[in-house]
């Protein structure tokens, strides 16, 4: 073919983080067919969802099928019932937020990817490490990438501190994947402060705060000025174990501009052209998930991930092995001991132990000599794989 691809994609690795681990776990288990693997590298949820949930989907699907309450498109930013879901999700939490400002989507993942569309030429601002998906999604549009050091003396939370004044947009992710690490009021604070103050644009993945509990902000709209130079977006996925059904949302308020454009406008905009909504019983689902009794559901559903969070963090403790996350988060982002390389303990660990965790240098240059475990396996398999690690460190 004579056609020009885009050059950006020479600049990103070849396979995605993911599906390269999945890879090397598949070649390993070919070459090794009884390896009994316990995985603790993805963070795909495990626990079934609420009954109450899986109702709502079932009455919308049968809803489905049948000429009176059979639906079509949905609206492109969702459905109004949804949104109201978020609206009161948010209330609950103590934020107010604009009906018009929510938009719903398949996920977190794509919306954080798709932002790019809206946005010009920008310094990109990220975390190192970071959740690769703002790296190769700004790199694929050939963005310049800066990056925020993350590492034990900052407690992986950077701040604005000797950053200059130009505008910029700025990625956060709190509770951090893959760190763990969670902003508590005035960390975030700074962060706001300077980019209302620099007329920076910073983009806000809330996906994990439903696992917070110490009281850190579970929303950047917890400052005001957040609604001038935030826009903030969440899933369902690892809150309410969606991640196979797929919903999130995106909220861009009505108030941010740039170029004299209302960055909500330019986003119903893009999805209108791009997006044809989320389909009607999903949309049924999430709004179960995201109603009083819906999170109390979830929330057993947390604290018993919490449960194997405390089997891996008890562990580390007892090995002496630093690590930062496992409190306000699903992530337990481990130092590999003997000063090994992260690649190094992912084949130590597979081999000898056939557990699979996530190398730290995936997640960039800064997360060489770590290691990411979830603690979104069963119990029983996270104690299974406790007991072999014990052994083994
Ligand atoms: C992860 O393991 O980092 C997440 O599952 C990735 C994602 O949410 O896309």
């Amino acid at each position: 073919m004579k056609i020009k691809i885009n050059e950006n994609f020479k600049n990103i690795k070849e396979s995605y983080l993911f599906s390269d681990i999945a890879k090397r776990v598949n070649e390993y288990k070919k070459l090794n067919p009884n390896a009994d693997i316990v995985r603790l590298g993805i963070g795909d949820v495990t626990l079934s969802l609420p009954k109450l949930v899986v109702e709502a989907m079932e009455h919308a699907t049968l809803e489905m099928g049948s000429k009176d309450t059979f639906r079509g498109y949905p609206p492109e930013y969702g459905y109004d019932f949804l949104k109201e879901a978020i609206k009161s999700y948010y209330k609950r939490n103590g934020f107010d937020i604009d009906m018009d400002s929510i938009f719903v989507s398949d996920g977190a993942k794509s919306d954080l990817g798709n932002i790019v569309d809206i946005l010009g030429n920008n310094e990109i601002y990220i975390q190192n490490p970071v959740y690769p998906v703002y790296l190769d999604s700004n790199v694929m549009s050939g963005r310049h990438i800066n990056y925020l050091e993350c590492n034990e003396a900052n407690n992986f939370k950077p701040t604005p501190i000797g950053l200059d004044n130009e505008p910029k947009v700025i990625y956060l992710c709190s509770p951090n994947n893959p760190t763990g690490a969670t902003f508590n009021y005035e960390e975030l604070k700074a962060w706001v402060d300077y980019a209302y103050e620099t007329g920076s644009l910073i983009i806000y993945d809330s996906a994990y705060e439903a696992f917070i509990k110490d009281g850190s902000p579970k929303s950047i709209y917890t400052f005001e000025k957040a609604k001038y130079c935030a826009i903030e977006i969440s899933s369902l996925s690892k809150m309410a174990g969606f991640t196979g059904v797929r919903c999130g949302y995106t909220i861009i308020p009505t108030e941010i501009e740039a170029s004299n454009m209302s960055l909500n406008k330019l986003w119903k905009r893009r999805q209108a052209t791009k997006f044809n909504g989320v389909s009607y019983p999903v949309q049924r689902a999430a709004e179960a998930a995201l109603s009083e009794e819906g999170m109390k559901e979830n929330l057993k559903n947390i604290d018993l991930y919490f449960k194997n969070t405390k089997l891996i963090c008890d562990l580390l403790d007892k090995k002496n092995i630093f690590y930062s996350g496992g409190k306000n988060s699903p992530y337990i982002w481990l130092k590999c001991p003997n000063n090994m390389k992260s690649f190094d303990f992912f084949d130590y660990l597979l081999k000898e132990a056939g557990v699979v965790g996530t190398p730290g240098v995936g997640f960039g240059t800064a997360g060489e000599g770590y290691f990411r475990l979830t603690s979104f396996a069963s119990y029983e398999d996270t104690l299974k794989a406790v007991n072999r690690l014990e052994k083994l460190l």
